[in-house]
């Protein structure tokens, strides 16, 4: 079927809104509302409890899925995870075993690093899993376990109902290893999947932030850097924020760990460098908070990311924060890529870019 924008200005518009509806799609295939447990889409059998080592990898926004799952599957299944671009990874002579399993992450299923990687993963003998949208593509067709996104067709260039989908998919795959590793009790299990089971839900909450990030657009679009900064799984979602904004608007953007703002990108700050810090308050908000003052200590301008109690303990103005609502930890990640897709997307809205097609990048890499 011809696929269209309905009544959208751009398809990235649609597929943001589509991620309800598409994660709960997803979701429907990896959990098991009922029995409140994770599980595989029927048919499928993986067993991740043996396993010494999770090998991910991917490029771009798919990459900083895996970096987020790598943080899922290392707390909830502790499972070491050793993840990198796949146009390192292919190159490396990264030293495999038998009794690892390898994990490729893909919207298309065809981008050229990340099929070299799996190829060199299966000449070393190892399990190959994918995680992918489409599930007729070449990296689908050559792994031994493939985990689909239910994402439907993507056309926007940048990347979005695809990475969230991918990343309900790894948070499934996560707690269903924490599972079968002895690591969750039934109970914990259950508290997860419940949590997972609301993310639809969550996720239209969050859209209904676009009014106010719309607002937001023309202060960020004279910029000329903007630097992303979260912890823990905000961490990627600061690099997947900085990669969006450069993508769609071509302002230039970096995004860094909180705790490694000392080492270098502090250097930056002034009066005209907007960090946006992506920070629910979770365990480790405080050690957030320490860096905010270190960047408002220097004029720099923040837009915080947080939800009500963050909000408080920030003493931030509200001009200067988007509220979230409150969130379990594994839930988060997913919600929070709205208001930093919104972001990017209305920045480039308002600078008049060519946001389904920006310049120079192609939907799908199939050359190196
Ligand atoms: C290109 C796209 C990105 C995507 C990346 C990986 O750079 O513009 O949106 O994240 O490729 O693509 P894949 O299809 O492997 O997820």
């Amino acid at each position: 079927a011809m696929i269209d924008k309905g009544n959208y200005r751009h398809f990235m518009a649609k597929e943001i809104h589509e991620q309800p509806e598409v994660i709960g799609h997803t979701l429907s295939r990896y959990l098991d509302l009922a029995a409140r447990k994770a599980k595989v889409p029927d048919g499928m059998a993986v067993d991740f409890s043996g396993l010494t080592r999770l090998v991910m990898s991917a490029c771009g926004t798919a990459y900083y899925a895996g970096l987020v799952g790598k943080y899922w599957f290392e707390k909830y299944a502790r499972l070491p995870v050793e993840i990198d671009i796949a146009s390192e990874f292919r190159y490396r002579e990264l030293p495999v075993n038998p009794g690892e399993m390898a994990l490729f992450i893909s919207q298309s299923g065809e981008t050229a690093d990340t099929l070299a990687s799996l190829r060199y993963c299966k000449a070393a003998g190892l399990t190959i899993g994918a995680v992918v949208n489409v599930p007729e593509s070449t990296i689908a067709r050559e792994a031994d376990l493939v985990f689909p996104t239910i994402a439907g067709p993507e056309i926007g260039v940048a990347s979005t109902k695809a990475f969230t989908c991918q990343l309900s998919v790894l948070a499934s795959l996560a707690i269903l290893a924490g599972r079968q590793r002895g690591v969750l009790t039934a109970d914990q299990e259950a508290e997860l999947v419940g949590a997972l089971s609301e993310v639809p839900g969550l996720a239209l909450k969050a859209l209904a932030l676009e009014a106010r990030i719309e607002k937001l657009a023309p202060g960020l679009s004279r910029a000329s850097d903007v630097l992303y900064l979260g912890r823990s799984t905000s961490y990627p979602l600061a690099l997947e924020g900085a990669l969006k904004l450069k993508e769609l608007s071509y302002i230039h953007a970096e995004g860094y760990a909180a705790g490694e703002l000392k080492h270098g990108p502090i250097a930056l700050i002034d009066e005209n460098l907007p960090v946006i810090v992506i920070a629910p308050h979770d365990a480790i908000y405080e050690k957030t908070v320490s860096n905010m003052q270190e960047v408002a200590a220097r004029g720099g301008r923040i837009l915080l990311i947080t939800d009500e109690k963050g909000a408080e303990a920030s003493g931030l103005a509200d001009r200067d924060r988007i509220l979230m609502p409150a969130l379990s930890e594994i839930v988060a990640p997913i919600i929070y890529s709205i208001p930093i897709q919104l972001i990017a997307y209305h920045v480039a809205v308002f600078m008049g870019t060519d946001v389904d097609q920006p310049r120079n990048l192609a939907k799908s890499v199939t050359v190196e």
